[in-house]
């Protein structure tokens, strides 16, 4: 089977919460005393995207101190580095996080102090995108687009949006101004739509919040005009095929729009969202995708291209990326 560890690629949709351990947050457990939720085999079990935010509220709510934030972080670059991962944007949400609640930059500094210490030990760099989410209000959205332009922290490189569009509802229309602030203060902007919304979801995305990479937005193919939309405007999907089926959104790969909307001209690139809690890879992702869809190492080869484009990541490393992709061989 092919190698797609090999494959030179950037992860652009994957989030903290989805990369721990289980041995990490057991060991959180046994350092404060809080009961697991769950035997240690069923410590990530989640069903659909409201159980599957829940779980992570409590995960989070295990870790306290700067160190335990340090050490995910770490552990995160290295994880990417066994994927053959050579530059990832990873999402962080504050909401779900307790203890840091009211000290977020000092829970960017010390995710930043794991990415920084993994650099030095040749891991991939890593970007942060700092997270709403859905359920948030307007106000306090615009608090932490505020304090991200105060801080103006070099390793946040955008601002996300995350959470469960079915359970809030039509939300473009509040968080506009924040993200609005966000562009004027050079951050840039990654949502999540069209995963737990439909195409109206991912419309709004783009022209409510002025998304310049759309997570998941696999629904958009309900609605051929916005398909076309996405293709024209070359609005990049970080689309993430096994948490789709994971979590619900589509019975099977089989049944994934990914290799349509690839088809009909949009850029599509495989992520993983959540690859801990949902047990997979991102090289086994490209292997189940390649598998089910019959794509050739050419057609890889341009998905991988689209994730290296997609990404934040700085235009010397792009360019570093890309070429080592024009020379692999599956
Ligand atoms: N946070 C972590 N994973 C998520 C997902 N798949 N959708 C929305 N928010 C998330
Ligand atoms: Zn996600």
């Amino acid at each position: 089977m092919t190698d797609y560890i090999a494959l030179p690629k950037a992860e652009v949709h994957i989030h903290v919460e989805g990369c721990f351990e289980a041995d990490d947050v057991i060991r959180n457990c046994q350092e404060a005393g809080i009961p697991l939720r769950a035997p240690r085999d069923r410590l990530f079990e989640a069903h659909d995207l409201k159980s599957f935010l829940e779980m992570l509220d409590w995960l989070c709510g295990t870790f306290r101190t700067r160190e335990q934030l340090a050490i995910t972080a770490y552990k995160f670059a290295r994880r990417m580095a066994k994927s053959g991962v050579r530059y990832a944007d990873v999402i962080v949400n504050p909401t779900h996080w307790p203890h840091w609640h009211s000290n977020i930059p000092g829970m960017i500094n010390a995710f930043d102090a794991g990415f920084a210490a993994a650099e030095q030990d040749g891991y991939p760099p890593v970007g942060l995108c700092v997270s709403l989410l859905r359920t948030q209000s307007a106000e306090d959205a615009i608090e932490l687009v505020e304090l991200l332009s105060r801080i103006r922290h070099p390793r946040v490189v955008a601002l996300s949006i995350d959470g469960n569009e079915a359970a809030a509802g039509r939300t473009g229309p509040r968080f506009a101004e924040a993200f609005r602030r966000a562009a004027a203060a050079g951050l840039r902007r990654t949502v999540h739509a069209g995963e737990s919304s439909g195409p109206e979801g991912v419309r709004d995305a783009i022209e409510l919040l002025g998304a310049d990479r759309i997570d998941h937005g696999v629904r958009a193919i309900e609605e051929p005009a916005l398909v076309d939309l996405l293709a024209q405007r070359r609005i990049p999907l970080g689309v993430c095929p096994i948490s789709n089926v994971a979590l619900g959104v589509y019975p099977s790969l089989a049944e994934h729009p990914i290799d349509a909307l690839r088809k009909a001209g949009v850029p599509v690139s495989i992520n993983t969202d959540d690859p801990a809690l949902l047990d997979t890879t991102l090289e086994a992702s490209y292997a189940a995708c390649a598998d089910t869809f019959g794509w050739n190492s050419e057609t890889i080869r341009q998905l991988a291209a689209t994730s290296v484009h997609a990404s934040y990541a700085n235009p010397a490393l792009k360019a570093q990326i890309l070429a080592d992709l024009a020379v692999w061989r599956a």
